[in-house]
């Protein structure tokens, strides 16, 4: 068969990699691709939210199943486009999709389904959001309830920083149509892991545990990036809380989303906050997470394909997937400056030798090929992934291959999966 892969990003390379490894494919394109992708994939230089575009792409090239990767294309019903023209595709609709798209939404539907989340209030007016502020006091998060590139969560630490926040998204629209309205919610500590399950929007199929690293520097510092780094399996998802978690997050999730009318199908994506043995949503993905992808993908034994083609088509037969008893940790070394401003157009040297360490698979991100070089054309350039029989030695592993690899301004957190180490 014929797969599609839609994005760009270490993502979409781990996907395609994966998917690549399936007896069922015989050809994979993936749109726009990068320099890794195009090891197993050819590459088509479509845009992900050029959704007439890729439907042409796929009749004409007459693809099976295509998988979209980022939110972007899901939240514009890439899916509905495709679905309305008979091809197969992992995903959800337009209207599903709302359970990243809009803060508001998936807030409102926990609370319906009595899912457990931090305490909130909506507000479309600035001087109610001012007043629940006040009541509330700080430290208190203020959220765009659209789509925001990663920078519409504000973490305030006093009033005046939140009432700043509501002023800039309410008031001065710096997040444009997607700030018209923002969510103000309750202050959580702890620690986070990523939860994701497959669905076809009735059964689900959970993944393995996974941890992300958000912050851009050693120790949790700094400012919020896509995602530094990611291991699985991740210890702070003991058994029971992975148990409850299916049991009150996915399925109530999935069930919710059919009874409003919304079925979820594809992969959704809870982050957790974990505090305690017990836990509370922080929010929904309509995807699969960067990096996440590259550690789950690396671990999983089971063919991947069957199981996007069953969600595509609605009807999920796999009962449990297998995984490598191994640890899988990923490390994303990324431009100096990110994840503010960046350079681009670096030469990155050492991909090869750090492939060529057992154990070791560099996911491409932000790269491109430039006169037979690989240059630097992204914030998150490159995703380290290294396996091993548990997770210190899979951390070792990783870093065995950032020591491989370089460039001018190169930068990576070095405390990847001590975390799991600390339990
Ligand atoms: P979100 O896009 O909603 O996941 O928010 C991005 C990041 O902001 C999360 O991964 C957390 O690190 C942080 N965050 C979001 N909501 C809260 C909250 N209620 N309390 C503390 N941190 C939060
Ligand atoms: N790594 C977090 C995300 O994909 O949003």
């Amino acid at each position: 068969m014929k797969v599609l892969v839609v994005g760009g990003g270490g993502r979409e390379h781990a996907l395609v990699w994966k998917i690549a490894q399936s007896p069922l494919v015989d050809k994979i394109y993936c749109a726009p691709g990068n320099p890794g992708t195009a090891d197993a994939a050819e590459n088509v230089a479509l845009a992900v939210d050029d959704i007439d575009g890729l439907c042409a792409f796929a009749k004409k090239n007459q693809i099976d199943l295509t998988v979209v990767g980022p939110e972007l294309p899901l939240t514009l019903g890439m899916v509905d486009r495709f679905k309305a023209e008979g091809l197969a595709v992992f995903g959800p609709s337009k209207a599903a999709a709302q359970l990243e798209g809009s803060k508001g939404f998936s807030k409102d539907l926990m609370a319906k389904y009595n899912i457990v989340t931090a305490a909130y209030a909506s507000f479309s007016d600035r001087d109610a959001a001012v007043e629940y502020i006040r009541e509330q006091g700080a430290p208190i998060v203020v959220k765009v309830d659209g789509l925001a590139a990663g920078k519409g969560v504000i973490l305030a630490q006093t009033e005046q920083e939140a009432i700043d926040a509501v002023d800039d998204i309410l008031v001065r629209k710096t997040f444009g149509d997607a700030g018209d309205s923002v969510v103000i919610e309750e202050f959580l500590t702890g620690e986070e892991a990523s939860f994701f399950a497959f669905t076809d929007g009735k059964n689900i199929l959970p993944l393995a545990s996974a941890q992300d690293h958000k912050q851009i520097f050693n120790g949790d510092k700094g400012p919020n990036t896509g995602g530094m780094g990611a291991y699985s399996p991740a210890p702070v998802v003991t058994a029971p809380l992975y148990e409850r978690i299916v049991a009150e997050v996915v399925q109530p999730t999935i069930d919710g989303m059919a009874a409003e009318g919304c079925p979820y199908c594809g992969i959704l994506f809870i982050g957790v906050m974990i505090e305690n043995d017990d836990f509370k949503v922080l929010e929904f993905n309509a995807r699969f997470g960067d990096p996440e992808a590259q550690p789950l993908l690396s671990r999983m034994k089971s063919d991947v394909v069957p199981v996007l083609l069953d969600c595509a088509r609605g009807e999920l037969t796999t009962k449990a997937l297998e995984w490598y008893d191994r640890a899988s940790v990923c490390v994303v070394m990324a431009a100096g400056g990110y994840p503010a401003d960046y350079a681009k157009g670096d030469i990155i040297s050492g991909i090869d030798d750090a492939n060529a360490v057992d154990g070791v698979r560099v996911f491409h991100a932000g790269t491109a090929e430039v006169d037979g070089n690989i240059v630097t054309a992204g914030g998150r350039v490159l995703g380290v992934t290294g396996w091993g029989d548990d997770v210190a030695s899979a951390i070792e592993k990783a870093y065995e291959g950032t020591q491989k690899i370089s460039w001018n301004g190169a930068q990576f957190r070095t405390d990847i999966g001590k975390k799991a180490l600390n339990r």
